[in-house]
């Protein structure tokens, strides 16, 4: 187990991402994106062309192909069998698919039990996700839960889709986010919601910077002796 590990979880678009890249930069601290996990796993399910609501055949797909994550530049890089799919992983079709990937309970035992290694091997971790704080790192030194509203989080998810030439209504953005949200809290295993003691932040009316000046300050003050 790393010296002090902060975990971010939250639904899809509402800035845990980008916070938990700068916070870890900031604390030169290392960075676990387990969202990356998951898409890595549906990519090569979708290459091998299994049944990827299967799970026995999602599990030989982890079984028998070789992942690998590391963090450049802020940028979580994922390799399947030393192929760098680093883009493929964000494809919308992968972040469509990957809810089945997402469900599938023994996948996600396997996949905590690679983030409780990855973040063995550090000393000091930010870990985001949607179950890091509940299950993955229960007894992490400070948790975050990060939300905004739908709408908010769609006209976010729009303009990065628009920065990769996609164009959609916010309109469609939003119904795909709440169709994620709703699945994501609705599953068996590893379900999406704030653990008893994390600390939950309302993202929809502030920017990026204020919500890591809110997050740092909160670390500095209750990890003062471990940073
Ligand atoms: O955060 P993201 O959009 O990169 O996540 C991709 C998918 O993986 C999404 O369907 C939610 C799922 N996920 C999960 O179930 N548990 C995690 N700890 C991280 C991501």
């Amino acid at each position: 187990m790393a010296d002090l590990v902060i975990t971010i979880d939250g639904p899809a678009a509402s800035g845990k991402s980008t916070v938990a890249r700068l916070l870890a930069d900031r604390l030169g601290v290392s960075l676990l994106d387990t969202g990356a996990m998951y898409r890595a796993v549906t990519l090569a399910a979708m290459e091998a062309g299994i049944d990827i609501t299967d799970e026995d055949d999602l599990l030989e797909v982890l079984e028998t192909r070789r992942f690998e994550f590391s963090v450049v530049q802020g940028v979580t890089e994922a390799y399947v069998d030393g192929v760098d799919v680093t883009d493929r992983i964000r494809d919308p079709e992968v972040t469509a698919k990957a809810r089945h990937i997402a469900s599938a309970r023994r996948v996600r035992e396997r996949l905590v039990e690679m983030q409780r290694r990855l973040a063995g091997g550090r000393k000091k971790i930010v870990t985001e996700g949607r179950d890091q704080g509940t299950v993955a790192f229960s007894d992490a030194d400070v948790k975050f839960y990060l939300t905004a509203d739908a709408g908010e989080r769609a006209r976010r998810r729009q303009a990065d889709l628009r920065a990769k030439g996609i164009d959609e209504s916010v309109e469609q953005v939003q119904r795909t986010i709440e169709s994620r949200d709703r699945s994501d809290e609705r599953r068996a295993a590893g379900p999406l919601k704030p653990a008893p003691d994390a600390i939950i932040i309302d993202t929809t009316n502030l920017g990026i910077e204020e919500v890591v000046e809110k997050v740092l300050g909160i670390v500095r003050e209750r990890c003062s002796e471990k940073l």
